[in-house]
Parts: structure tokens; sequence; C-alpha cells
């Protein structure tokens, strides 16, 4: 078990990626804090919890992680419940603001920037103090997204918001390496979450549409993200710290995908094998593929 006497606060640990964190981590040795502003879904997932016989090892507190108070009371129940912290996952999120630039509204930017880059930031910084006072380091995993490293993967606001949690992952790293607290980030692409499916499909049906978005064959699930999380979490990771690491099927990997858009499918690329020689005035080749 790899989080043996430790203990995790997660938020958005009530659902989706968060969720299935909140599960691995418990099947690992962790206690863990669940921290969502969905008390609704908090219940849900104690319940679950319980169920899998880890009841005792779960406690839920209702957080809005854009609310700075809220998290400082998230951090403390960590300590008066379990003792000690040790890893805070700083997962909740929302899509927050949608549609074009210019009919933004401040308050629509303002909530999706509170939620996904303030909620991270008080995450942190309440995590170092007490990180700080128990003087043995930490883990801090914030969750991004390759919307924050492409332009064409999210909305404005929540592409603006996640590229900020990656570099506050980056410059917080830099700051607390000296005092053994890793600060890392994760990058999903399409995940199989309430967030991605739309209400008026079922779970199997929008997973049967995101399975088609990224090379790999499937879609990514929240299990991904959970041992994901778990490596950036263990010892395993010790010296890995400031990394924004993508979980995506390869889905930022292709880029622009020029032959999709030239019109040529990825199927009819891989059936030829070709020699270009550019205008070097030799004859270019085709051959068969091997098999
Ligand atoms: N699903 C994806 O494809 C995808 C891709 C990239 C990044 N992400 C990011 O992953 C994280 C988790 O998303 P998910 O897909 O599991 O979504 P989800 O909706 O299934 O779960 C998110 C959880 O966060 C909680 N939450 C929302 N706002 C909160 C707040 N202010 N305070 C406390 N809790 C709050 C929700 O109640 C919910 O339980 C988010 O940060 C999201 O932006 C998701």
């Amino acid at each position: 078990m790899k989080l043996r006497d430790k203990v995790a606060v997660i938020t958005g640990g009530a659902g989706g990626m968060g969720k299935a964190t909140v599960l691995r981590f418990l099947a690992e040795g962790a206690r863990v804090v669940i921290a969502d502003f969905n008390a609704e879904s908090g219940a849900a997932t104690l319940a679950e919890v319980a169920a899998a016989g880890f009841g005792g090892a779960a406690r839920f507190i209702k957080v809005d992680v854009a609310k700075e108070t809220d998290v400082a009371a998230m951090i403390d129940c960590a300590r008066s419940e379990f003792g000690q912290l040790d890893i805070v996952f700083n997962n909740a999120g929302v899509g927050g603001a949608i549609g074009p630039v210019w009919d933004l509204e401040e308050e629509e930017w303002d909530y999706t920037f509170d939620v996904l880059v303030k909620g991270v930031f008080f995450g942190i910084k309440h995590a170092t103090r007490l990180f700080r006072r128990q003087g043995h380091g930490g883990v801090i995993v914030n969750t991004a997204s390759v919307a924050g490293i492409s332009g064409g993967c999210g909305p404005l606001a929540y592409s603006a918001a996640k590229a900020a949690v990656i570099n506050m992952t980056r410059a917080a790293a830099a700051q607390l390496a000296p005092q053994r607290i890793r600060v890392n980030a994760i990058c999903p692409g399409f995940i199989l979450t309430g967030l991605t499916r739309s209400n008026q499909v079922s779970m199997e049906e929008a997973g049967r549409h995101l399975d088609g978005l990224q090379p790999w064959p499937e879609h990514g699930t929240g299990a991904d993200i959970a041992g994901t999380c778990l490596f950036l979490a263990s010892d395993d990771s010790r010296f890995v710290n400031g990394e924004a690491i993508v979980v995506d099927g390869a889905l930022t990997a292709i880029g622009p995908d020029v032959w999709e858009r030239f019109g040529i499918p990825r199927e009819a690329v891989m059936q030829r094998s070709r020699m270009n020689k550019g205008t070097t005035g030799e004859a270019n080749t085709t051959r068969p593929v091997n098999s």
C-alpha cells in the first residue's frame, strides 16, 4: 500500500476524477478528507466509501474552494480528524464561462477564476502553512487541463485559468522545494465524468462520443487520473517537482493533426511507406507497408 499512514485532502472529491482518487487513495491505505461544494454527492460518496469498507477512514466537509475561510477549515479538518496532513489534491472545478470573448461578463470571468485559480491558490497556501508547522514536507497536486496548454481544448476563460494553474504549480514548486514540499499538476484530456457529459445523454453514450476524440481508442476515466495522482502523491515521484503531467491518450501529442485537416484519414497515412526527397531532383519512392 503506497499511502499507508498518509492523510489526504481531495477537493471536488464527491464527483468524477476526485471521487475516483478518493477511492484509490483509501485502497492504498490513506485517510481522506473529501471536500466538495455539493453536499448531496458528498453524502452519496461517503455511503459508497462505507460500502467499500473504508467508512472510518473518510470524512466529508462542505467547502467552496473560492472562499478562503472554507479552505482553511478544510485543511484544519485533516488535522483535527486525523492528526496530520500529507497530501492535498486541489481538483475541484467547473466549466465556467463559455462563449465568445466579446460577450464574456466580468462576473462570469471572476467566477471561473475564483473557483479554478483562487481555489488552487488557497489550497496551496493553507496546506503549506500546516506542512511548515508539521516540519516534514508534503505533497500538493493540482488539476489543470490540456486546455491550459493549447487554445483549442476548452472555453477561453477556462483555458486561461488552467494555464494559470500550470504556472502557479511551477512557481510554488520552486518556492517550496527547499522545505520538501512538492507541487505538481495533472493536465487531463477528455475524461468521462459528470462535467463532460451533457445532461441529455447517458454516461455510456457520452463515453462512446469521447472514444473518438484522441488517438487512444478509448476515452479517459477517473481511474486514469487517480493512478497518476497516486504516483505524484507517493514517494515513487520523490524527485518529480514543478511538473504538469499530461494524461490525454495522445490528444495533444498529435498536435494540429494536419493529415485530417487535408482530408486524408489517419488510416490512409498508415497504408503507404514513402520516401520524399524534396526538391533534390531525385525521384520520390513508394513501397508497400511491411506488416
Ligand atoms: N472531465 C474532464 O474531461 C476534465 C478535463 C480536464 C480537466 N478537468 C478538471 O478536472 C477537475 C475535476 O473535474 P471532473 O471532470 O471530475 O468534474 P465533476 O463535475 O465530475 O467533479 C467536480 C467536483 O468539483 C466540485 N466543485 C465544483 N465547484 C466547487 C467549489 N467551488 N468548491 C468545492 N467543490 C466544487 C463539484 O461539486 C464536483 O463534485 C476540474 O478541475 C476540471 O476542470 C476535467
